[in-house]
Protein backbone atom coordinates (compact mmCIF):
# COMPACT_ATOMS: atom_id res chain seq x y z
CA UNK A 1 0.00 0.00 0.00
CA UNK A 2 1.13 3.44 -0.65
CA UNK A 3 2.80 5.14 1.98
CA UNK A 4 1.11 8.78 2.98
CA UNK A 5 2.96 11.86 1.70
CA UNK A 6 3.70 15.01 2.97
CA UNK A 7 1.95 16.81 -0.44
CA UNK A 8 -1.04 14.98 0.83
CA UNK A 9 -1.70 16.82 3.95
CA UNK A 10 -3.16 19.29 4.98
CA UNK A 11 -1.78 22.56 6.28
CA UNK A 12 -2.63 21.79 9.75
CA UNK A 13 -1.52 18.29 9.19
CA UNK A 14 1.69 19.51 7.77
CA UNK A 15 2.29 22.07 10.81
CA UNK A 16 1.32 19.27 13.48
CA UNK A 17 3.86 16.28 11.71
CA UNK A 18 6.36 18.87 11.50
CA UNK A 19 6.02 19.68 15.06
CA UNK A 20 6.20 16.44 16.15
CA UNK A 21 9.00 15.71 14.32
CA UNK A 22 10.83 18.49 15.56
CA UNK A 23 9.69 17.11 19.31
CA UNK A 24 11.28 13.74 18.53
CA UNK A 25 14.25 14.71 16.96
CA UNK A 26 15.10 16.77 20.54
CA UNK A 27 14.31 13.48 22.35
CA UNK A 28 16.11 11.63 20.16
CA UNK A 29 19.29 14.12 20.36
CA UNK A 30 18.67 14.28 24.27
CA UNK A 31 18.87 10.88 24.58
CA UNK A 32 22.47 10.38 23.03
CA UNK A 33 21.23 9.45 19.41
CA UNK A 34 18.05 6.82 19.75
CA UNK A 35 15.08 6.21 21.69
CA UNK A 36 12.83 2.89 21.83
CA UNK A 37 10.08 2.39 19.42
CA UNK A 38 7.62 2.65 22.90
CA UNK A 39 8.87 5.83 23.41
CA UNK A 40 8.24 6.91 19.76
CA UNK A 41 4.61 5.54 19.91
CA UNK A 42 4.13 6.78 22.62
CA UNK A 43 4.67 10.53 21.59
CA UNK A 44 3.45 10.08 18.26
CA UNK A 45 0.27 9.00 19.39
CA UNK A 46 -0.34 10.01 23.19
CA UNK A 47 1.52 13.27 23.57
CA UNK A 48 -0.52 15.41 24.46
CA UNK A 49 0.52 18.21 22.41
CA UNK A 50 1.66 16.65 18.95
CA UNK A 51 -0.33 12.98 19.34
CA UNK A 52 -2.38 11.78 16.97
CA UNK A 53 -5.02 11.30 19.37
CA UNK A 54 -5.00 14.39 20.66
CA UNK A 55 -5.19 16.34 17.11
CA UNK A 56 -8.08 18.41 16.00
CA UNK A 57 -8.08 15.91 12.99
CA UNK A 58 -10.97 13.57 12.49
CA UNK A 59 -9.31 10.53 13.16
CA UNK A 60 -12.35 8.37 13.07
CA UNK A 61 -15.09 7.81 10.64
CA UNK A 62 -15.28 8.40 6.67
CA UNK A 63 -13.02 11.87 6.77
CA UNK A 64 -10.55 9.96 9.37
CA UNK A 65 -7.88 7.12 8.99
CA UNK A 66 -10.13 3.81 10.63
CA UNK A 67 -13.56 2.71 11.65
CA UNK A 68 -13.89 1.03 14.77
CA UNK A 69 -17.01 -2.10 15.05
CA UNK A 70 -18.84 0.26 17.48
CA UNK A 71 -18.86 2.98 14.99
CA UNK A 72 -19.52 0.97 11.89
CA UNK A 73 -22.35 -1.12 13.31
CA UNK A 74 -24.43 -1.51 16.32
CA UNK A 75 -24.17 -4.95 16.93
CA UNK A 76 -21.22 -4.72 18.57
CA UNK A 77 -22.94 -2.33 21.77
CA UNK A 78 -25.59 -4.30 21.33
CA UNK A 79 -24.24 -7.63 22.78
CA UNK A 80 -22.02 -5.67 24.78
CA UNK A 81 -24.87 -4.21 26.31
CA UNK A 82 -26.59 -7.83 26.40
CA UNK A 83 -24.00 -9.33 28.60
CA UNK A 84 -23.86 -6.47 31.08
CA UNK A 85 -27.82 -6.30 31.80
CA UNK A 86 -27.45 -9.78 32.96
CA UNK A 87 -24.37 -8.80 35.31
CA UNK A 88 -26.54 -5.67 36.49
CA UNK A 89 -29.57 -7.45 37.11
CA UNK A 90 -27.57 -10.08 38.95
CA UNK A 91 -25.83 -7.06 41.01
CA UNK A 92 -27.50 -3.61 40.64
CA UNK A 93 -24.80 -1.78 42.14
CA UNK A 94 -22.21 -2.52 39.29
CA UNK A 95 -21.14 0.84 38.09
CA UNK A 96 -19.83 0.68 33.91
CA UNK A 97 -16.36 2.00 33.18
CA UNK A 98 -15.18 2.69 29.45
CA UNK A 99 -11.89 3.50 29.09
CA UNK A 100 -10.87 4.78 25.46
CA UNK A 101 -14.31 5.72 24.41
CA UNK A 102 -13.59 7.01 21.14
CA UNK A 103 -16.00 9.43 19.66
CA UNK A 104 -18.65 7.86 22.04
CA UNK A 105 -20.86 5.91 19.89
CA UNK A 106 -20.11 2.65 21.93
CA UNK A 107 -21.46 4.48 24.82
CA UNK A 108 -24.67 6.00 23.25
CA UNK A 109 -25.73 2.74 21.75
CA UNK A 110 -25.41 0.59 24.73
CA UNK A 111 -27.04 3.23 27.19
CA UNK A 112 -30.00 3.47 25.03
CA UNK A 113 -30.29 -0.38 24.93
CA UNK A 114 -29.45 -0.91 28.52
CA UNK A 115 -32.33 2.31 28.99
CA UNK A 116 -34.68 0.02 26.78
CA UNK A 117 -34.05 -2.75 28.86
CA UNK A 118 -34.49 -1.34 32.26
CA UNK A 119 -30.74 -2.09 33.29
CA UNK A 120 -29.15 0.79 33.06
CA UNK A 121 -26.22 1.24 35.56
CA UNK A 122 -25.61 3.15 38.24
CA UNK A 123 -22.86 5.34 36.36
CA UNK A 124 -21.05 4.95 33.16
CA UNK A 125 -17.61 5.93 33.77
CA UNK A 126 -15.29 7.21 30.99
CA UNK A 127 -11.64 7.41 31.18
CA UNK A 128 -10.29 9.51 28.10
CA UNK A 129 -6.93 10.81 27.97
CA UNK A 130 -7.69 12.64 24.73
CA UNK A 131 -9.73 16.02 25.55
CA UNK A 132 -10.71 16.22 22.06
CA UNK A 133 -12.27 12.91 22.20
CA UNK A 134 -14.10 13.70 25.46
CA UNK A 135 -15.37 16.62 24.12
CA UNK A 136 -16.69 14.94 21.11
CA UNK A 137 -18.10 11.91 23.78
CA UNK A 138 -19.73 14.48 26.07
CA UNK A 139 -21.43 16.51 22.17
CA UNK A 140 -22.72 13.38 21.27
CA UNK A 141 -24.62 11.97 24.32
CA UNK A 142 -25.72 15.45 24.79
CA UNK A 143 -27.09 15.68 21.03
CA UNK A 144 -28.74 12.39 21.28
CA UNK A 145 -29.51 10.86 24.86
CA UNK A 146 -29.60 14.36 26.96
CA UNK A 147 -30.96 12.00 29.90
CA UNK A 148 -27.45 10.14 30.17
CA UNK A 149 -26.14 13.51 32.14
CA UNK A 150 -27.17 12.19 34.93
CA UNK A 151 -25.13 8.56 34.95
CA UNK A 152 -22.50 9.40 32.55
CA UNK A 153 -19.39 10.74 34.41
CA UNK A 154 -15.81 11.76 32.94
CA UNK A 155 -13.29 10.66 35.40
CA UNK A 156 -10.01 12.86 35.28
CA UNK A 157 -7.49 9.67 36.18
CA UNK A 158 -8.15 6.30 37.57
CA UNK A 159 -7.34 6.99 41.67
CA UNK A 160 -11.66 6.94 42.13
CA UNK A 161 -12.78 3.68 44.22
CA UNK A 162 -15.52 2.58 41.54
CA UNK A 163 -17.00 -0.72 44.00
CA UNK A 164 -18.44 -3.07 41.97
CA UNK A 165 -17.61 -2.13 37.58
CA UNK A 166 -18.00 -3.35 34.40
CA UNK A 167 -14.56 -2.76 32.44
CA UNK A 168 -15.01 -2.05 28.46
CA UNK A 169 -11.95 -1.38 26.38
CA UNK A 170 -12.42 -2.04 22.48
CA UNK A 171 -9.46 -1.70 20.80
CA UNK A 172 -7.53 0.20 23.40
CA UNK A 173 -4.60 -2.24 23.87
CA UNK A 174 -3.80 -2.10 20.59
CA UNK A 175 -2.48 1.41 20.75
CA UNK A 176 -0.50 1.03 23.74
CA UNK A 177 3.27 1.62 23.20
CA UNK A 178 5.38 -1.87 22.03
CA UNK A 179 9.06 -2.32 21.96
CA UNK A 180 10.25 -3.70 18.54
CA UNK A 181 13.25 -6.37 18.72
CA UNK A 182 14.85 -8.43 15.92
CA UNK A 183 16.16 -12.02 16.35
CA UNK A 184 19.23 -14.01 14.47
CA UNK A 185 18.78 -16.84 15.28
CA UNK A 186 19.00 -16.87 19.30
CA UNK A 187 20.05 -13.17 19.61
CA UNK A 188 17.58 -10.77 20.23
CA UNK A 189 18.43 -7.08 19.87
CA UNK A 190 16.24 -3.69 19.92
CA UNK A 191 14.93 -1.82 17.20
CA UNK A 192 15.41 1.44 18.20
CA UNK A 193 14.13 4.63 16.46
CA UNK A 194 17.02 7.55 15.60
CA UNK A 195 17.72 10.28 12.98
CA UNK A 196 19.96 9.51 9.81
CA UNK A 197 22.49 12.34 8.75
CA UNK A 198 19.64 13.95 6.37
CA UNK A 199 17.08 14.23 9.25
CA UNK A 200 15.02 11.36 8.61
CA UNK A 201 13.25 8.83 11.13
CA UNK A 202 14.90 5.19 10.78
CA UNK A 203 15.25 2.30 12.42
CA UNK A 204 18.71 1.55 14.42
CA UNK A 205 19.18 -1.58 16.34
CA UNK A 206 20.83 -1.89 19.61
CA UNK A 207 21.83 -4.45 22.73
CA UNK A 208 18.08 -4.83 24.26
CA UNK A 209 17.20 -2.07 26.66
CA UNK A 210 16.96 -3.36 30.21
CA UNK A 211 13.00 -3.82 30.30
CA UNK A 212 13.53 -5.59 26.97
CA UNK A 213 15.97 -7.80 28.16
CA UNK A 214 13.76 -9.08 31.38
CA UNK A 215 10.83 -9.91 28.76
CA UNK A 216 13.03 -11.95 26.46
CA UNK A 217 12.12 -14.96 28.39
CA UNK A 218 8.73 -15.11 27.72
CA UNK A 219 9.89 -14.86 23.88
CA UNK A 220 11.43 -18.59 24.73
CA UNK A 221 8.61 -19.64 22.74
CA UNK A 222 9.67 -17.89 19.42
CA UNK A 223 13.10 -18.70 20.42
CA UNK A 224 13.34 -22.19 20.60
CA UNK A 225 12.58 -22.70 16.79
CA UNK A 226 14.06 -19.86 15.73
CA UNK A 227 12.77 -18.93 12.02
CA UNK A 228 15.79 -20.32 9.58
CA UNK A 229 17.58 -17.79 7.10
CA UNK A 230 15.51 -14.57 7.20
CA UNK A 231 16.19 -12.65 10.66
CA UNK A 232 12.88 -12.61 12.70
CA UNK A 233 10.99 -8.96 13.51
CA UNK A 234 8.33 -8.25 15.86
CA UNK A 235 7.09 -6.15 18.80
CA UNK A 236 6.83 -6.91 22.77
CA UNK A 237 4.19 -4.77 24.74
CA UNK A 238 5.71 -4.24 27.64
CA UNK A 239 2.97 -1.62 29.46
CA UNK A 240 -0.50 -4.59 29.05
CA UNK A 241 0.11 -5.15 33.02
CA UNK A 242 0.73 -1.88 34.02
CA UNK A 243 -2.23 -0.73 31.92
CA UNK A 244 -4.65 -3.63 33.33
CA UNK A 245 -3.35 -2.61 36.76
CA UNK A 246 -4.72 0.74 36.27
CA UNK A 247 -8.13 -0.18 34.86
CA UNK A 248 -8.27 -3.03 38.02
CA UNK A 249 -6.94 -0.74 40.92
CA UNK A 250 -10.05 1.58 40.89
CA UNK A 251 -12.68 -1.43 41.65
CA UNK A 252 -12.89 -3.62 44.40
CA UNK A 253 -14.66 -6.31 42.06
CA UNK A 254 -14.72 -6.18 38.43
CA UNK A 255 -15.27 -8.30 34.81
CA UNK A 256 -13.46 -6.57 32.37
CA UNK A 257 -14.48 -7.08 28.31
CA UNK A 258 -11.13 -6.32 26.45
CA UNK A 259 -11.99 -6.64 22.85
CA UNK A 260 -8.87 -6.03 20.10
CA UNK A 261 -7.49 -7.94 17.04
CA UNK A 262 -4.90 -10.61 18.10
CA UNK A 263 -3.54 -13.72 18.77
CA UNK A 264 -2.17 -16.12 21.58
CA UNK A 265 1.29 -16.28 21.60
CA UNK A 266 1.88 -18.95 19.46
CA UNK A 267 0.25 -17.39 16.60
CA UNK A 268 1.78 -14.25 17.37
CA UNK A 269 5.09 -15.57 17.21
CA UNK A 270 4.66 -17.92 14.35
CA UNK A 271 7.73 -18.36 12.35
CA UNK A 272 5.83 -16.87 9.30
CA UNK A 273 4.58 -13.65 10.94
CA UNK A 274 8.36 -12.38 10.95
CA UNK A 275 7.48 -8.80 10.11
CA UNK A 276 5.70 -8.42 13.31
CA UNK A 277 1.73 -6.82 13.25
CA UNK A 278 3.00 -3.06 13.99
CA UNK A 279 0.93 -0.99 11.13
CA UNK A 280 0.10 2.73 10.51
CA UNK A 281 -3.42 3.67 8.93
CA UNK A 282 -3.74 7.01 6.92
CA UNK A 283 -7.23 7.68 5.47
CA UNK A 284 -8.00 4.03 5.34
CA UNK A 285 -4.67 3.10 3.51
CA UNK A 286 -2.70 0.62 5.59
CA UNK A 287 1.10 1.14 5.19
CA UNK A 288 4.18 -0.66 6.73
CA UNK A 289 5.90 2.52 7.00
CA UNK A 290 5.97 3.65 10.46
CA UNK A 291 7.80 6.91 10.36
CA UNK A 292 5.96 8.54 7.24
CA UNK A 293 3.75 11.15 9.26
CA UNK A 294 4.49 11.21 13.11
CA UNK A 295 0.99 12.75 14.92
CA UNK A 296 -1.08 11.78 11.34
CA UNK A 297 -1.22 8.67 11.55
CA UNK A 298 -2.24 5.53 13.72
CA UNK A 299 0.10 3.44 14.62
CA UNK A 300 -1.16 -0.04 16.06
CA UNK A 301 0.12 -3.59 16.50
CA UNK A 302 -1.93 -6.36 17.33
CA UNK A 303 -2.69 -7.67 21.29
CA UNK A 304 -0.92 -11.19 22.55
CA UNK A 305 -3.49 -12.43 24.20
CA UNK A 306 -1.39 -14.91 26.09
CA UNK A 307 0.64 -12.03 27.60
CA UNK A 308 -2.72 -10.38 28.28
CA UNK A 309 -4.16 -13.35 30.27
CA UNK A 310 -0.54 -13.99 32.17
CA UNK A 311 -0.38 -10.17 33.17
CA UNK A 312 -4.22 -10.75 34.40
CA UNK A 313 -3.08 -13.48 36.52
CA UNK A 314 -0.06 -11.48 38.51
CA UNK A 315 -3.03 -9.18 39.17
CA UNK A 316 -5.15 -12.56 40.72
CA UNK A 317 -7.66 -11.80 38.24
CA UNK A 318 -9.33 -14.97 36.79
CA UNK A 319 -9.59 -15.40 32.83
CA UNK A 320 -13.16 -16.00 32.44
CA UNK A 321 -13.50 -17.15 29.32
CA UNK A 322 -11.13 -15.97 25.36
CA UNK A 323 -13.01 -16.45 22.11
CA UNK A 324 -13.15 -14.99 19.00
CA UNK A 325 -15.37 -11.46 18.69
CA UNK A 326 -18.13 -13.76 16.70
CA UNK A 327 -18.29 -16.11 18.91
CA UNK A 328 -18.79 -13.75 21.84
CA UNK A 329 -21.51 -11.87 19.78
CA UNK A 330 -23.58 -15.25 18.96
CA UNK A 331 -23.68 -16.00 22.57
CA UNK A 332 -24.82 -12.66 23.57
CA UNK A 333 -28.15 -13.05 21.75
CA UNK A 334 -26.56 -11.11 18.38
CA UNK A 335 -29.36 -13.51 16.55
CA UNK A 336 -32.26 -11.45 18.40
CA UNK A 337 -30.86 -8.68 17.03
CA UNK A 338 -33.62 -6.96 14.77
CA UNK A 339 -33.01 -3.88 12.77
CA UNK A 340 -34.29 -0.74 13.58
CA UNK A 341 -33.22 1.82 10.60
CA UNK A 342 -35.82 4.71 9.93
CA UNK A 343 -35.70 3.56 6.15
CA UNK A 344 -35.83 0.18 4.17
CA UNK A 345 -32.36 0.89 2.96
CA UNK A 346 -31.06 1.87 6.68
CA UNK A 347 -32.81 -1.66 7.51
CA UNK A 348 -30.92 -3.44 4.46
CA UNK A 349 -27.13 -2.32 5.39
CA UNK A 350 -27.63 -2.79 8.67
CA UNK A 351 -28.65 -6.78 7.90
CA UNK A 352 -25.45 -6.82 5.77
CA UNK A 353 -23.43 -5.19 8.40
CA UNK A 354 -24.81 -8.38 10.70
CA UNK A 355 -23.79 -10.65 7.99
CA UNK A 356 -20.10 -9.91 7.55
CA UNK A 357 -19.88 -10.07 11.25
CA UNK A 358 -21.19 -13.35 11.94
CA UNK A 359 -20.39 -15.49 8.29
CA UNK A 360 -17.13 -16.57 9.51
CA UNK A 361 -15.82 -13.51 7.90
CA UNK A 362 -12.58 -11.84 8.62
CA UNK A 363 -13.83 -9.25 10.98
CA UNK A 364 -16.02 -11.49 13.48
CA UNK A 365 -12.48 -13.88 13.63
CA UNK A 366 -9.87 -11.50 13.51
CA UNK A 367 -11.14 -9.60 16.88
CA UNK A 368 -11.37 -11.32 19.98
CA UNK A 369 -12.98 -10.75 23.34
CA UNK A 370 -11.08 -12.10 26.91
CA UNK A 371 -13.34 -11.50 29.95
CA UNK A 372 -11.52 -11.28 33.20
CA UNK A 373 -12.98 -11.15 36.65
CA UNK A 374 -11.55 -9.77 39.78
CA UNK A 375 -13.26 -11.30 42.91
CA UNK A 376 -16.08 -12.94 40.51
CA UNK A 377 -16.23 -15.85 39.09
CA UNK A 378 -18.91 -17.18 35.83
CA UNK A 379 -18.28 -19.69 33.59
CA UNK A 380 -17.08 -19.23 30.19
CA UNK A 381 -20.91 -20.51 28.59
CA UNK A 382 -22.19 -16.95 29.44
CA UNK A 383 -19.75 -14.65 27.27
CA UNK A 384 -19.17 -17.49 24.28
CA UNK A 385 -20.26 -19.71 22.18
CA UNK A 386 -16.40 -21.18 21.85
CA UNK A 387 -13.77 -21.23 24.79
CA UNK A 388 -10.45 -21.13 23.37
CA UNK A 389 -8.72 -20.35 26.99
CA UNK A 390 -6.63 -23.71 26.07
CA UNK A 391 -4.92 -21.47 23.44
CA UNK A 392 -3.42 -19.17 25.05
C1 LIG B 1 -8.66 3.07 18.39
S1 LIG B 1 -9.43 4.12 19.53
C2 LIG B 1 -10.85 3.14 20.00
C3 LIG B 1 -12.00 4.00 20.43
C4 LIG B 1 -13.29 3.31 20.83
N1 LIG B 1 -13.09 2.39 21.92
C5 LIG B 1 -13.94 2.63 19.65
O1 LIG B 1 -13.97 1.41 19.63
O2 LIG B 1 -14.42 3.34 18.75
C6 LIG B 1 -8.38 4.09 20.96
C7 LIG B 1 -8.94 4.89 22.13
O3 LIG B 1 -8.16 4.59 23.29
C8 LIG B 1 -7.77 5.81 23.91
N2 LIG B 1 -6.53 5.49 24.66
C9 LIG B 1 -5.28 5.36 24.21
N3 LIG B 1 -4.44 5.00 25.19
C10 LIG B 1 -5.19 4.85 26.30
C11 LIG B 1 -4.92 4.47 27.65
N4 LIG B 1 -3.67 4.18 28.06
N5 LIG B 1 -5.93 4.43 28.52
C12 LIG B 1 -7.19 4.72 28.13
N6 LIG B 1 -7.51 5.08 26.87
C13 LIG B 1 -6.52 5.16 25.97
C14 LIG B 1 -7.66 6.78 22.77
O4 LIG B 1 -7.65 8.12 23.17
C15 LIG B 1 -8.92 6.39 21.97
O5 LIG B 1 -10.08 6.92 22.54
Amino acid sequence: MPRPTFSELTAEQQQYTETCRERLAQDIQAQGGSIGFDQYMQLVLHDHAVGYYHTQQPVFGKHGDFVTAPESSVHLAYCIAHACAGLIRDDAQRNILEVGAGRGQLALDMLRYLHAWGCAPRRYYIFEPSEMLRNAQKELLEEHMPESRSVVEWLPDLHMDLGSAIVIANEVLDALPAKCFIANSRQISERCVTLTDQGELDWLVQAPSYELDVALDYLTVMLDSPPAGEPYCSEINLQLGKTLASWSDCCEQCIMFLIDYGYPQSEYYHPQRNMGTLRSYFRHRVSEDLFACPGIQDITADVDFSALAQAAKRLQMGVLSFGSQRNFMLANRLLDWRPAGKTQAEQVAQIAQLKQLTLGSAVGERFQVMVLGKGIEYGPDRFTLRDMRARL
